[in-house]
């Protein structure tokens, strides 16, 4: 699904800018992550420990050269591309995971990071303007308090 969804989004994407949507990094095992820790470059707030990362589902994506939020905003066609893709991305099911600093999400934001969760939970996170995080701490709460 997340595949055939990322297909559909770079189809679209490419028709907007003339250019495809590059993934830089997709599925990452347990050993990959691990790796990335050894070449010295992590911090717990830059990358999840092995066993820990949205990459080892085999649905995050890391779109365009991943770098530091700074200079990826500093590229202007990056803040165009990133600009449409909060736009639509939702609706072929994606969502940006870490969007709103580490004491929400636990990362830094990265905007090149976008998880598949289906149209039906993105778009609501959309609307919502809440990250997956926030939605699911909100959900226990309604369920624990019994609203609605
Ligand atoms: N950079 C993200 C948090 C990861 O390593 O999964
Ligand atoms: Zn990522």
């Amino acid at each position: 699904d997340a595949s055939d969804s990322l297909t559909r989004l770079s189809r679209v994407f490419e028709k907007e800018f003339g250019r495809p949507l590059v993934v830089v990094s997709g599925y990452r095992s347990a050993n990959y992550q691990q790796r990335l820790w050894d070449l010295g470059r992590c911090t717990d707030t830059l990358c999840a420990p092995p066993w820990f990362s949205e990459h080892q589902l085999g649905l995050a994506i890391d779109i365009f050269e991943a770098t530091t939020e700074k200079d990826y905003l500093a590229n202007r066609a990056f803040a165009r591309y990133l600009n449409w893709l909060e736009e639509h991305a939702h609706l072929y099911g994606f969502h940006q995971s870490y969007q709103k600093w580490e004491r929400v999400d636990a990362y830094e934001v990265e905007p090149w990071h976008w998880r598949y969760l289906g149209v039906s939970l993105a778009t609501e996170l959309h609307t919502l303007n809440m990250t997956y995080t926030e939605y699911i701490e909100f959900e226990s709460m309604r369920k624990f308090w019994n609203l609605y």
